[in-house]
């Protein structure tokens, strides 16, 4: 396994190019299965989890050719409609496949996920839309088994705001006979950019962004081609790490105006902004003040910026509190965070951070994705060498993140331990 060796309290400066959004380009991977036409896609991130549902779709007969951030995809051959263990156990946004399969070839074997490390993460709501759908869903043997002549439109009301659940449903819906109706939707920016290469690609919906989709199916869907969007989350890290470290950041091709929450959470903390239409430059004076955090879907404040920002206030001037409403267990970046000294409390889904004037570098081992970031974060704010152990878990959604560091003056190598 590798490691990154990092020797903190060095300040960030300078200029760095955000990547396409992983969790747009994921779903819209999928969405290839949709067509026998070409799908062009630009603008697509060189990541784990990109690599892995790359393979997962030539695994089913998807023409693949990569060239850098472009990437053509074309489902006219494919063979298989099986989505094995092997594969989705490590990327849990394998289950995107699901509905594509089903709304274009009748059938789907797409293995369960299992657990993850942030909490028990069920498809329930996927397989429940899809048999409102028509679908005749199964589950045997850790399968979703799932077979249908022709899907037909339904009125679907989700439990819960699910952003894949919301993607899945949405590529079962542009090929049924009639309308549906996605009642509770998601509204994330990567949710949006689906539909919008989706709606290229000759589907017809309506409301994307907003908590009601009308989609009205069609016969077949043809080629198109699609500029994923810029990664809001990728963005946020690089912004709360010039913070930490009292720095002077430019992000360039980012989209401000989807973390318009997130950017007002830097300005309350004390950072200065500026913002242009597709750059934002993040400046630090001194130690932010503490800002409390309660994660809910978009357009609140993502989940996925919550561990970043609890290392935010690991250096704040006073307490915050940082409530994590989405998922059960997102907080394993906590006893990592107490190794660097931290004073950090649970009481429920409640962190209580007290901030304190610095961190001491440490080994620390990251648990998954977005906690993996919070700790390299952590590293490079803290006083003296840290090792962060399992980088195999940031190199899943950020793009040759310590390069991007390096870039900015940070003190970091990855090692093979
Ligand atoms: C997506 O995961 C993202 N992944 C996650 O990003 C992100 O944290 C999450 O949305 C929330 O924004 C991708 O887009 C590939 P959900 P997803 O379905 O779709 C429960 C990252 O770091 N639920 O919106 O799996 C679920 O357990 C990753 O990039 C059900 O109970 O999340 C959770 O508590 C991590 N049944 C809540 O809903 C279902 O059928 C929201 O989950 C579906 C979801």
């Amino acid at each position: 396994m590798q490691q990154l060796k990092i020797n903190g309290g060095h300040r960030l400066v300078g200029e760095i190019r955000a990547s396409g959004a992983k969790n747009a380009t994921l779903p819209i991977l999928a969405a290839s299965l949709l067509t026998a036409d070409d799908l062009v896609l630009h603008n697509v991130p060189d990541l784990a989890d990109v690599r892995t549902m790359l393979k997962l779709l030539a695994g089913m007969g998807v023409k693949v050719q990569r060239a850098g951030t472009d990437v053509t995809l074309n489902a006219s051959t494919v063979t298989s409609t099986i989505a094995p263990y092997d594969l989705v156990k490590t990327m849990r946004a394998s289950v995107l496949t699901l509905c594509p399969l089903v709304a274009r070839f009748g059938s789907a074997d797409v293995s369960l996920p299992g657990g993850c490390a942030i909490g028990a993460r069920p498809v329930d709501q996927h397989i429940r839309g899809l048999r409102q759908l028509g679908a005749k869903v199964e589950i045997d043997h850790g399968y979703v088994r799932a077979t249908s002549s022709r899907l037909t439109g339904a009125h679907i009301v989700t439990d819960m705001v699910t952003v894949t659940g919301t993607e899945n449903l949405v590529m079962a819906a542009v090929l049924a006979d009639g309308c549906t109706v996605i009642e509770n939707a998601a509204r994330e920016p990567e949710v949006v950019d689906l539909c919008n290469c989706l709606s290229a690609m000759g589907a017809r919906i309506q409301g994307a962004g907003t908590p009601v989709l009308y989609i009205e199916g069609v016969k077949q869907l043809h080629g198109a081609e699609h500029t994923v969007i810029a990664d809001r989350i990728e963005a946020g890290s690089f912004f709360v790490a010039s913070v930490v470290t009292q720095g002077d950041v430019l992000v360039t091709h980012c989209q401000p105006g989807h973390m318009e929450v997130v950017l007002d959470k830097l300005r309350r903390c004390g950072a200065q902004l500026d913002i242009g239409n597709d750059w934002v430059r993040v400046r630090m004076d001194g130690r932010p003040q503490p800002v409390s955090i309660r994660t809910v879907p978009h357009p609140g404040f993502p989940t996925d910026m919550q561990a970043q920002f609890m290392t935010l206030n690991c250096l704040a001037t006073g307490t915050a509190h940082i409530t994590e409403t989405i998922f059960e267990n997102r907080f394993m970046h906590v006893p990592e965070l107490l190794r660097l000294g931290a004073h950090i409390t649970i009481e429920g889904h409640t962190a209580i951070v007290e901030g304190v004037p610095e961190l001491t570098g440490a080994t620390i081992m990251a648990t998954d994705l977005r906690a993996s970031a919070s700790l390299v974060i952590a590293a490079l704010a803290a006083q003296g060498s840290s090792t962060v152990d399992r980088i195999y878990h940031l190199d899943r959604g950020y793009e040759r993140m310590e390069d991007k560091l390096r870039q900015l003056g940070a003190d970091i190598v990855r090692v093979d331990d």
